[in-house]
Order: C-alpha cells, then sequence, then structure tokens
C-alpha cells in the first residue's frame, strides 16, 4: 500500500489524493452579488450539510491558484452576508460548468452561461432558474485556513427559505429520480447519482422514516 506524508508534499499531489478519494462529491451553484450590484454564480463541491436545526450549510472556496486572490463568491459573501445554493442535475450540469469559468471583473457568468436569474424571496443574491432546488441563505460564519493558493475558507450559511419544483415533491420528500442529481468526481469527471441500493437500518424511529 502507498503512503504519503501530506505535510511534505506538493498542495497539487495532496488536491488529487483529495478530490479522487472523497467521490461523490455534492456541488453548491452559488450565487451572490457582486460589489456593483450585478450576479455572481459558481460551483463549489467541496461542500457539505453541517447542521439540520438550525438548517445550516458549508462549502469551501480556495485561494485562487491562477493570482492568489480570494475568489469573488468568498469576497461577495462576507461584504453582503447572504447567498443563495442551487443545484446540480442531469439537465443542468453542462451550463454550470461553464458558470465556473473565471471571467473578467463585471462579466457575467448567469449570462455567459447562459443561466437564468430568478428573484429570490428573503435574499438580494438572484436564484438559478434552471435548478429545481434552491437555499437562500444567510452567512453565519467562516473559518480560514490560511492565505496561499489552495487554501480554504469554511462558510456557513443558515437555510432561511428552500424552493422545491412541485414535480419534485412527493409529501415532503424529494422524488431522487425526477431530481437526477449529480456529484463531482476527481478531475472532470461529473457522477450521475441514478443507480441506488436501499438497506434497512438495525434501529428504532428515525427522522429519516
Ligand atoms: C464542479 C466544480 C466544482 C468546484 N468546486 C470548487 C470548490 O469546492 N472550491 C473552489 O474554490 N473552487 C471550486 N471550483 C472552481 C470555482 O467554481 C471557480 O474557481 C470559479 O471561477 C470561482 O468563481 P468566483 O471567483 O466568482 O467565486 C469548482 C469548479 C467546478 C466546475
Amino acid at each position: 500500500m502507498a503512503t504519503f506524508d501530506t505535510t511534505k508534499q506538493e498542495f497539487k499531489d495532496n488536491y488529487k489524493l483529495l478530490i479522487g478519494s472523497v467521490v461523490p462529491r455534492p456541488i453548491a451553484v452559488v450565487s451572490t452579488i457582486n460589489e456593483d450590484g450585478t450576479s455572481n454564480i459558481a460551483p463549489f463541491s467541496f461542500f457539505t450539510v453541517v447542521s439540520a436545526n438550525p438548517m445550516i450549510i458549508g462549502f469551501t472556496p480556495m485561494i485562487r491558484s491562477s493570482d492568489g486572490e480570494q475568489k469573488d463568491t468568498l469576497k461577495n459573501i462576507l461584504r453582503q452576508k447572504e447567498f443563495v445554493v442551487n443545484f446540480v442535475t442531469k439537465h443542468n450540469y453542462e451550463k454550470v460548468n461553464l458558470c465556473s469559468t473565471e471571467l473578467p471583473h463585471g462579466e457575467s457568468e448567469f449570462d455567459f452561461a447562459k443561466l437564468t436569474e430568478l428573484d429570490s424571496e428573503v435574499v438580494t443574491p438572484k436564484r438559478m432558474k434552471e435548478s429545481p432546488i434552491h437555499f437562500e441563505c444567510k452567512f453565519r460564519d467562516s473559518l480560514s485556513y490560511g492565505d496561499v493558493p489552495g487554501t480554504g475558507t469554511f462558510v456557513t450559511g443558515e437555510v432561511v427559505r428552500v424552493h422545491v419544483e412541485d414535480e419534485l415533491l412527493d409529501e415532503g420528500r424529494i422524488d431522487q429520480d425526477k431530481y437526477a442529481p449529480i456529484g463531482r468526481g476527481a478531475g472532470n469527471d461529473w457522477i450521475v447519482c441514478d443507480h441506488r441500493v436501499q438497506i434497512e437500518r438495525l434501529m428504532k424511529a428515525q427522522i429519516q422514516k
């Protein structure tokens, strides 16, 4: 078995081990408001659920390798304190990939990726119409692990509104076949989550019942 001393090797080599091991990763497509009031949107696969009560999610923008700067998403959230998480499906992932392009400041990824902006109910950042689920979030806290390329800042947000397409809903649950979610794999892999197996847990009533 190969062993890697992650404290001694380049971050790019650690990155390959991370993204090849932690799969599939859910993807948050995060929309925020730029300083000039325009919309910004970008995908983040370092994304997870943090708390159900209160309802909190978290994701990690890393310091950009190309210029050593914080990503616009992080700057916008730290300034404006709100964001929307949109989700990736079989029907929108190609457009989501396009919106990860680093565009010159002021150019909208919504326009570039031909994504449609929808007003939110309680936050200023827009929802992405092509996503069947939207989480409107208020910034809770952030934890930065440094300021060199590849360093993450974990950002959490409280989900204050959830919007779900009617046709996906079945008595408060989300129909996974209709949803057709996609996760992130290693390299340029996207993983279609359309093969599920079911197994009962050996315990009494749980919230998933
Ligand atoms: C599927 C996918 C997942 C990504 N996940 C992350 C991530 O977790 N963290 C990160 O810093 N960048 C991630 N990126 C790259 C960002 O989306 C990209 O740097 C984007 O331009 C950032 O935009 P911003 O500067 O407007 O925030 C990902 C890209 C793709 C296509």
